[in-house]
């Protein structure tokens, strides 16, 4: 077998990331970000391994095409570059440590997250561009989930006229109340079990599109990438499984009656506050008691140290995430940008500002995400009036900024703060108190139940179903 490029590096000099939807919007925005912040950040011999994740392999083709042009230009015209190896800076150098490859994933089909995950884990990944031979990798060091559907079909205008009337127009661009949700559709049963339906006493429940291309679909796959994202050695940083939530994920968008948001809710808006709290409660000592079957599966018996969760949102950014004809997507564009230079925290607009908390998250040395307890807050992408991103906390209903009960007087802000934390919150947002918070441990707990359930009855028709139908011969 052909040694992979990066194979003369130490062990500890490769980094491997996974990185979902990464052919349009914040995904590209994120892979040109994790490219330049690696180069920028770590040592001169280290290399990057990058695997953006998309729905078909032209769609792949294109993403490391155009990722590799974003490296090609970085690389011969970035001065930070330059400044950091001297004279003798060599452009090829610096672009033979950046090596993009892909796997193609359709987080609505099981199967296929089944597929993906045994190949990334038992099999090889290859590069559709021909320019690396197939690998087998060794680990993934950070998996970026990112992405998603909307689920919208327009706007109410007389719902966008009174809360602008009502609200201004800088909470109105950040929490809009006037979208549309279309009633969730419900993905076909008989696709996704394929010939496995034969041999099954009882079918898994149905499963809600958004819900499922938003978190089921990625909750599964982090399941299934534990071989190659726990450790074994406890001086080795643990695996990091970064979600990517939205700024508005209340706790009105979620109903445990309707936990697919099937009936009742809006599903985009749902689905993330399911990523918020089984994000944000993943470690506290009562939801361990449910995710301990998540995460203490058989395969990784011999790996103790579990992949952590940490939680991202990338603020408002103009994409086709939200369904608009070029003249309102203008339109929008327009009013975000206004909403930054009225001194909105939240409107980086540009999918590469949008990054920033994402790829922060990838990058930090694990010293600096555990002082600042990373994974108990959700970070977002913020942007200053001149378009300067940065992380930062961002206030979850029911956890307040990390989940510690605050009063307007024992709350204190980060004086070297660029953003203050108080900058950027909701209009009717309140200081958390103690039941506030007991309930959202509480409906964390909720989450992580139903995802297990869904889970476990998935698992047992797909996989315990195709293994009884190839052990039949069928
Ligand atoms: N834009 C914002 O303002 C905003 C705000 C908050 C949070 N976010 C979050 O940011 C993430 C990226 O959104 P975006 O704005 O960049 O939207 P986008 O441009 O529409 O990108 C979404 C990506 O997700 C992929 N995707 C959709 N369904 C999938 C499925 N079933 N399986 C695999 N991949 C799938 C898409 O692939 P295809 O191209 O094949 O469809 C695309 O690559 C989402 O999680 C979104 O919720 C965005």
């Amino acid at each position: 077998m052909v040694s992979p490029p990066w194979a003369e590096a130490a062990s500890h000099e490769q980094y491997f990331v996974l990185l979902t939807g990464a052919n349009s919007g914040v995904g590209l925005g994120i892979g040109q970000r994790i490219i330049d912040e690696f180069l920028t950040s770590r040592s001169l011999s280290s290399h990057l391994i990058l695997i953006p994740t998309t729905r078909s392999v032209n769609k792949s083709r294109d993403t490391i095409l155009s990722l590799r042009a974003h490296l090609q230009k970085a690389a011969n015209t970035s001065k930070k570059l330059r400044a950091r190896s001297g004279p003798a800076y060599d452009p090829q150098t610096v672009i033979s440590r950046v090596h993009i490859l892909s796997v193609q994933l359709d987080l609505c089909s099981p199967r296929s997250i089944y597929q993906v995950a045994e190949q990334l884990v038992h099999g090889q990944v290859h590069d559709p561009t021909g320019l690396i031979d197939d690998v087998q990798i060794p680990r993934i060091d950070a998996a970026l989930f990112n992405a998603g559907i909307g689920g919208w079909s327009g706007i109410n205008w007389l719902g966008l006229l009174r809360q602008f009337l009502l609200r201004g127009l800088v909470q109105s661009c950040t929490f809009p109340s006037f979208k549309i949700a279309l009633p969730a559709a419900v993905l076909d049963q008989r696709r996704l079990l394929g010939s496995s339906v034969q041999k099954m006493e009882r079918e898994p429940p149905e499963l809600a599109e958004v819900f499922c291309a938003n978190v089921f679909g990625h909750y599964l796959l982090a399941h299934e990438l534990l071989p190659i994202m726990a450790r074994s050695d406890p001086n080795e940083p643990p695996g990091r499984i970064i979600w990517t939530s939205s700024i508005d994920a209340g706790q009105d968008h979620l109903s445990f009656e309707d936990f697919q948001a099937r009936r009742k809710k809006p599903p985009y808006e749902s689905s993330k506050r399911i990523t918020d709290l089984i994000c944000l409660t993943a470690d506290l000592p009562s939801v361990q008691k449910v995710s301990a079957s998540y995460f203490d599966s058989p395969a990784v018996a011999d790996k103790p140290i579990k992949p952590r969760f940490y939680l991202s949102h990338p603020g408002i950014v103009c994409t086709p995430l939200f369904p608009l004809n070029w003249f309102l997507f203008w339109a929008y564009t327009f009013a975000m940008y206004l909403a930054r230079w009225l001194g909105s925290p939240w409107h980086p607009v540009e999918p590469y500002l949008g990054a920033c908390a994402t790829s922060w998250l990838a990058l930090a040395d694990q010293e600096t995400l555990d002082s600042l307890r990373a994974e108990h807050v959700k970070w977002g992408a913020s942007t200053s009036r001149l378009g300067r991103a940065a992380p930062k906390k961002t206030e979850v209903e029911g956890w307040g900024w990390e989940g510690k009960v605050e009063d307007g007087k024992t709350w204190k802000e980060d004086p070297t703060a660029a953003i203050p934390d108080m900058h950027g919150r909701k209009w009717n947002a309140v200081d958390l108190t103690e039941d506030q918070r007991i309930q959202f441990e509480d409906d964390g707990r909720k989450c992580w139940t139903e995802l297990e359930k869904l889970r476990t009855a998935w698992e047992l028709a797909l996989k315990k179903g195709d293994a009884a139908l190839n052990q039949n011969g069928h």
